[in-house]
C-alpha cells in the first residue's frame, strides 16, 4: 500500500533536493508537493522526476487554510515535511508581513490540518517542520548552538522562523501532534536562488560585475552542502524520535570575506581566468540592518542518535555548485530575467 507524503516547498532550493531524493528512493511513497510558486519557486528544479508514477505537483499557498484543509481532507496525508517559507534574511527586512504569513500562519494552517485530518488515529502518522539555526541568535567568537540553546531570533525572518518553532512544539505539548524538527545552517548548492550570497557571487563573478560584500566581511556562517541537508532530513523524518529537535551542520565556518575568496579562486580556474581576476570584482558595501556576527551549530546529537554527519568536505562541494551553475546558465537567465532585476537595483543600488 501506498502513503501519502505531502512536502511543502518542494519547488525552492533545499525542497527540490528532498522532494528528488523521496521520488526516487521511496516508490511506495506517493509525494504530493504543495508550493506556490512564489519568485523562490522554480519547476524547473524537478525536471527529472516529474513524470515519475510516484509524484503529483500541486500549485497553491499554505496561508489559505480552507484550502489546506481541504488537501488534506482529499489526501489523507501519512506524512508532512514543511519547508515551504519565505526565506531571506534582506527581503524579510524590506517586506515582514510576508514572513509573518507564510511562516507563521501558514504553518498553523498546515497544524491545524493535520490535527483535524489524524484525530487519535496517530499511528505512523508524522509532521517534520525543516527550520534554521538563525532562531538561536547569534554567536560571539566561541561557542556553538544546541539543541538546548535559549532563541534569540534578530531579524524578522529569524523571528517567524522562531515563533512557527514555537507553535510546533505548542501542538505536541497541547494536543499530542507527532512531530519533530530539525534546525539547519546554511546551505548551499546547486538550485539555489542568487539572492543568496553564494550563487549571487557566482552570477556576478560570470558576468564581471561587482561582488557586495556586507560590513567588512568578517560575519561567519557554518555552510552545509544541500544534498547532505536532504540526507539530514530524510534521516530526521525516518529516525527522529518524536517531539525531539535536531540540529544539522556542516562543521564548517567560513567568514563571508574568506569563503568569497575560496570561490574566486575556484571561478577563476573554470573561467581559464588569471588567478587574482575574480578576486578584482569584490565591493565592500553597508552592512545589512542587525547582521548576526556569527551561526554553528553543534551536530553532535544527530551524529550520535541517528548516526548522519555531512558526507562532504567544502572544496569538493563549492567546485561541485560552481559546475552546476556553469552548466546549466539558462536556470540562471530564466531566473534574473525578470523581477529579479528589480530586487537587485533596490537591494544594492543604494548600498
Ligand atoms: P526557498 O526560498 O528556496 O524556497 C521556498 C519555497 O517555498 C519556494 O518554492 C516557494 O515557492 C515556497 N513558498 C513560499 N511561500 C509559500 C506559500 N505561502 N505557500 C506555499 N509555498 C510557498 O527556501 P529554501 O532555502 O529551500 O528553504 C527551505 C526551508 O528550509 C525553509 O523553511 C527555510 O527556513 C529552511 N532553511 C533554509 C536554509 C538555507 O540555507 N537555505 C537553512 C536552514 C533552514
Ligand atoms: P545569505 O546567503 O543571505 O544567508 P543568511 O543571511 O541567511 O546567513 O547571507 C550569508 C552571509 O553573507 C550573511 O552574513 C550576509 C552576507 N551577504 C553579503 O555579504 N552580501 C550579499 O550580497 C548577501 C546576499 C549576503
Amino acid at each position: 500500500m501506498s502513503k501519502n507524503i505531502l512536502i511543502t516547498g518542494g519547488a525552492g532550493f533545499i525542497g527540490c533536493h528532498v522532494v528528488q531524493l523521496f521520488v526516487n528512493k521511496y516508490p511506495d511513497y506517493n509525494i504530493v508537493n504543495l508550493d506556490a510558486l512564489t519568485y523562490a519557486g522554480n519547476l524547473e528544479n524537478l525536471r527529472s522526476i516529474e513524470n515519475a508514477p510516484n509524484y503529483e505537483f500541486v500549485k497553491g499557498d499554505i496561508t489559505n487554510g480552507d484550502f489546506v484543509q481541504e488537501l488534506f481532507s482529499k489526501y489523507q496525508f501519512e506524512g508532512v515535511l514543511h519547508l515551504a517559507a519565505e526565506s531571506h534574511v534582506d527581503r524579510s527586512i524590506a517586506n515582514p508581513m510576508e514572513f509573518i504569513m507564510t511562516n507563521i500562519v501558514g504553518t498553523v494552517n498546515l497544524l491545524n490540518a493535520a490535527r483535524h485530518t489524524w484525530g487519535d488515529n496517530l499511528k505512523g502518522k508524522r509532521f517534520y517542520h525543516i527550520s534554521t539555526d538563525e532562531v538561536y541568535g547569534s554567536l560571539g567568537e566561541t561557542g556553538f548552538f544546541t539543541e538546548e540553546t535559549a532563541y534569540d531570533p534578530r531579524s524578522p525572518y529569524s523571528a517567524s522562523k522562531a515563533s512557527s518553532d514555537h507553535l510546533v512544539r505548542a501542538y505536541w505539548h497541547t494536543y499530542k501532534l507527532p512531530v519533530v524538527l530539525s534546525n539547519c545552517s546554511n546551505n548551499y548548492g546547486p538550485n539555489q536562488f542568487p539572492e543568496k550570497l553564494i550563487p549571487l557571487a557566482i552570477n556576478n563573478i560570470e558576468n564581471n560585475r561587482p561582488i557586495p560584500i556586507y560590513g567588512k566581511g568578517e560575519n561567519i556562517r557554518d555552510w552545509l552542502f544541500v544534498i547532505d541537508h536532504a540526507r539530514a532530513i530524510d534521516t530526521v523524518f525516518h529516525d527522529g524520535k518524536l517531539g525531539e529537535t535536531y540540529n544539522i551542520g556542516g562543521n564548517n565556518e567560513w567568514t563571508n570575506i574568506d569563503l568569497i575568496h575560496v570561490l574566486c579562486d575556484v571561478m577563476d580556474k573554470k573561467l581559464n581566468r588569471e588567478e587574482g581576476t575574480s578576486i578584482k570584482l569584490i565591493t565592500f558595501v553597508k552592512d545589512r540592518a542587525g547582521h548576526d556576527m556569527r551561526y554553528a551549530i553543534d551536530a553532535t546529537k544527530i551524529k550520535n542518535e541517528l548516526n548522519w554527519e555531512p558526507s562532504l568536505q567544502f572544496p569538493e562541494g563549492i567546485e561541485k555548485t560552481v559546475d552546476w551553475y556553469l552548466n546549466n546558465k539558462q536556470w540562471m537567465e530564466n531566473i534574473t530575467s525578470g523581477s529579479y532585476q528589480d530586487y537587485y537595483q533596490k537591494q544594492y543600488d543604494e548600498r
